[in-house]
């Protein structure tokens, strides 16, 4: 059985007859065909590694073919990547460092966080064939509006992996506007993507890369020395510029701080986990309305961690309330918005777990 054979599957259509049901339903088809190759399905978007590579001293990358179910992405957009580790299911949010090509192979690249599950795993365990499921495109980012005016990218850490795909972007325009990418890593070996930046640079002149080094010392013409500052910026605080950042939230936030007034245009993200500050402390009785289940979870904190740490695994994503994958009908009871602090008394509304704790008893459509 091929993926191309799928139709097969369903009944023909004669012109002037009406449709008729499947012979056999989706999942059916998902469980027959994972057995005969796990990137095969009649619906889901997945992928398959086809190549891993080292990027950095804590850093692989890895290339991925997906499924003809999934639709794609743009430079500097993000997708939800799902795996396999010890048996859970999890998922987290990439940024590809390389957007599709004419075969549909595109990387990520993944840093390892300490104590990290799904980085870890990609990481150290990660193998040629695997199958990874994926998500639909989302984010901010995307290549500056071909306008003249110049840009000015920043990366710090893994935040060079949509820059990355955004300076490849740039380079690929006929006339591309003056660009500069300043990429802050502490050390020479945390460095991604550094031959593959300055061949982009020395074939397009119109773009430039300079390494920002906030450890080592810097010794190459293109390296510099010290951390986001207002000196680092100063020809961008002269001359509007299309200003995207992505980093850590501090980073972010000085980036933000420094230039957000300046730019022609300022869109930044960050791969940190938010920091959640709240007050609030106790327990409240959690309903679960589809399955009848009652827990007590902490107020406080996320629910999506609460139902985690319960053993349940709703659908999640970003886990930052950026891609919607964890939203779900709240029926009773009041929450807080952990990123805005902000209380919703409002009893039958939506929310996002990831984003969201409880305040007082609550009903959820889960
Ligand atoms: C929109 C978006 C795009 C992203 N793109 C990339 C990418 O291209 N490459 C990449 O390597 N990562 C990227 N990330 C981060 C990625 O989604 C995961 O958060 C990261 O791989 C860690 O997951 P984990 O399962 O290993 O860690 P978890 O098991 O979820 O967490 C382990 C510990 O690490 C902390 N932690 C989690 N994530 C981070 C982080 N990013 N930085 C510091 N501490 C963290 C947690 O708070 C926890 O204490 C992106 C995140 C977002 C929101
Ligand atoms: S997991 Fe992405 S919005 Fe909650």
């Amino acid at each position: 059985m091929r993926p191309d054979l799928v139709p097969a599957l369903t009944s023909a259509r004669p012109p002037g007859h009406a449709r008729r049901a499947p012979l056999v339903s989706p999942a059916l088809f998902d469980f027959w065909a994972a057995r005969l190759s796990p990137a095969w399905s009649w619906n889901r978007p997945l992928g398959r590694i086809l190549g891993i590579e080292p990027a950095a001293s804590d850093a692989v990358s890895l290339l991925i073919r997906p499924n003809r179910h999934f639709r794609g992405f743009g430079p500097g957009q993000h997708i939800n990547v799902g795996v396999e580790v010890d048996g859970r299911r999890l998922v987290r949010s990439y940024s590809p460092s390389a957007v599709p090509g004419r075969d549909g192979r595109f990387r990520i690249t993944v840093k390892k966080i300490a104590g990290g599950k799904v980085s870890g795993h990609l990481f150290d365990r990660a193998k040629v064939g695997d199958v990874l499921g994926l998500g639909e495109a989302f984010g901010e980012l995307a290549l500056p509006p071909p306008d003249g005016k110049p840009s000015l990218l920043l990366a710090a850490g893994s935040g060079i992996t949509p820059m990355m795909a955004l300076f490849a972007g740039l380079a690929a325009q006929p006339n591309p506007a003056p660009t500069t990418l300043l990429y802050f890593t502490r050390s020479r070996d945390q460095r991604c993507f550094v031959d593959e930046l300055r061949a982009i640079a020395k074939r397009q002149p119109a773009l430039d890369v300079r390494f920002v080094l906030t450890r080592d010392a810097a010794r190459a013409g293109d390296e510099a020395e010290g951390r986001l500052c207002a000196s680092q910026v100063a020809p961008w605080l002269a001359a509007p510029a299309h200003v995207l950042a992505c980093g850590p939230t501090g980073f972010v936030t000085t980036a933000r701080d420094l230039l957000g007034g300046h730019a022609a245009s300022f869109a930044a993200e960050s791969f940190s986990p938010p920091v959640h500050e709240t007050t609030d402390t106790g327990s409240v009785a959690l309903t679960l309305a589809r399955s009848g289940r009652k827990l007590q979870v902490p107020r406080g904190l996320p629910l999506l961690e609460a139902l985690e740490a319960a053993g349940l695994s709703p659908a999640s994503g970003c886990r930052r309330g950026l891609c919607n994958t964890c939203a779900c009908e709240k029926s009773a009871g009041s929450t807080r918005h952990l990123l805005t602090g902000e209380v919703e008394h409002e009893p039958v509304s939506a929310l996002r777990l990831c984003v969201s704790s409880a305040r007082s008893d609550l009903v959820l459509d889960l």
